[in-house]
């Protein structure tokens, strides 16, 4: 393979996507969309998540020490482009409403539509200039029913869900396809919301 040096970026490099759901001061849920998220080991698998700047979602976070973190799937892909371009200090995203339950071991709404949710308490914080890590225990998953259906393949349950990623400020399907770049799935949101 010939090499060529590239300027420093994360290009060609495909993240998974999760809408943290944390709840406002009324009660209400809010999710922003994030893909700075990883893995951890420290007694048992965790959770390691890096949020820029100023944002709700870590105001909340910081206030109740939990959340969670939902696979964004293609079904879901319109409302987490929304969820990424929208402040939650904008009025517009109150009117996000997606369908939620509340969390089985913790207080954080949980988006019904995902099927993979971690219900995540944080168990340290590492600030850094323009951003902050944090580290936290996985302390529930709730996962549509199908992905504990052994009689299918993993290839099988894996496709069926369909997860998204994304790179190059572009999203993918499962199957490589191109589902459009950020800020453009959530023009069919806000249509649909009218
Ligand atoms: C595709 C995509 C991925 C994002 N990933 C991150 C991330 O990993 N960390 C982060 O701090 N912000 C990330 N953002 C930005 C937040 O989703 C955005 O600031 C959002 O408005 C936060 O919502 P909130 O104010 O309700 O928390 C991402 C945005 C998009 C579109």
């Amino acid at each position: 393979m010939t090499k060529v040096a590239m300027p420093i970026s994360n290009h060609f490099c495909p993240q998974t996507l999760f809408l943290y759901g944390t709840y406002r001061e009324d009660g209400t849920p809010n999710f922003g969309l994030f893909c700075w998220i990883s893995y951890f080991w420290e007694d048992e698998l965790g959770v390691m998540a890096c949020l820029g700047g100023q944002k709700l979602t870590k105001d909340r976070i910081r206030q109740t020490g939990e959340f969670s973190a939902n696979l964004v799937i293609e079904a879901l892909l319109p409302l987490a482009d929304a969820c990424g371009n929208i402040p939650g200090t904008d009025p517009a995203k109150r009117a996000i409403q997606p369908d939620t339950i509340p969390g089985q071991v913790l207080h954080v709404p949980i988006l019904n539509e995902s099927p993979w949710s971690f219900e995540l308490q944080v168990i340290r914080e590492i600030p850094l200039q323009g951003s902050d890590i944090f580290l936290c225990k996985i302390r529930n998953i709730l996962a549509d029913e199908r992905l504990a259906d052994e009689t299918k393949t993993i290839q099988e349950r894996l496709q069926s869900i369909a997860p998204i990623s994304t790179t190059c400020q572009t999203y993918f399907s499962f199957t490589g396809k191109s589902l459009g770049m950020w800020g453009e799935p959530q023009q069919a949101y806000r249509k649909q919301a009218g």
